[in-house]
């Protein structure tokens, strides 16, 4: 208990840098319960049930979430094949938008399943922007068991 009510915290104090693998077209169990311990009543969001127009009130500000997610297949991204199955992107968004962090960055590695130079292009491309993002510096890496 002492450990979950800690996360609360740290998504409030830190930004997040989190690696996810795409599992049945959404996230893992672990990340999962890493994220039914952030999206925390009182702690990372308010609840007014007296007002429903507006019942919730974020309380992250001003943080961002970089999401590296690896994928065995490709075609996940915008436009692509697979987009209608990709049901992480969608709930990252929603979930950490919901609490207050303003910047979702979702970086895909893709078609690990397939290997070859579709791997290796969607590798290098998912680095490029992994650097962009860092403003070319090396990223920190915040770990969530
Ligand atoms: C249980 C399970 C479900 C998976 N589901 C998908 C999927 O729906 N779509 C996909 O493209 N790859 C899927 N994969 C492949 C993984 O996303 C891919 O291999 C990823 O790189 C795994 O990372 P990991 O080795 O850290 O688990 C799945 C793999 C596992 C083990």
């Amino acid at each position: 208990m002492i450990s979950s009510n800690r996360r609360p915290n740290e998504v409030k104090s830190y930004s997040t840098l989190a690696g996810i693998p795409f599992y049945n077209f959404g996230m893992p169990s672990g990340f999962k319960a890493y994220v039914d311990q952030i999206v925390r009543v009182g702690r990372t969001f308010d609840f007014h049930p007296d007002d429903p127009d507006s019942a919730y009130t974020p309380l992250v500000r001003g943080k961002r979430l970089i999401a590296v997610i690896s994928r065995g297949d490709g075609g996940y991204g915008p436009g692509g094949r697979n987009e209608p199955l990709n049901h992480l992107d969608p709930h990252l968004r929603t979930v950490f938008s919901f609490i207050g962090v303003e910047q979702v960055e979702i970086v895909a590695a893709e078609n690990d399943e397939h290997g070859g130079t579709a791997l290796a292009d969607s590798l290098d491309s998912a680095r490029r922007r992994l650097l962009r993002l860092a403003g070319g510096r090396s990223v920190c890496r915040s770990e969530h068991g």
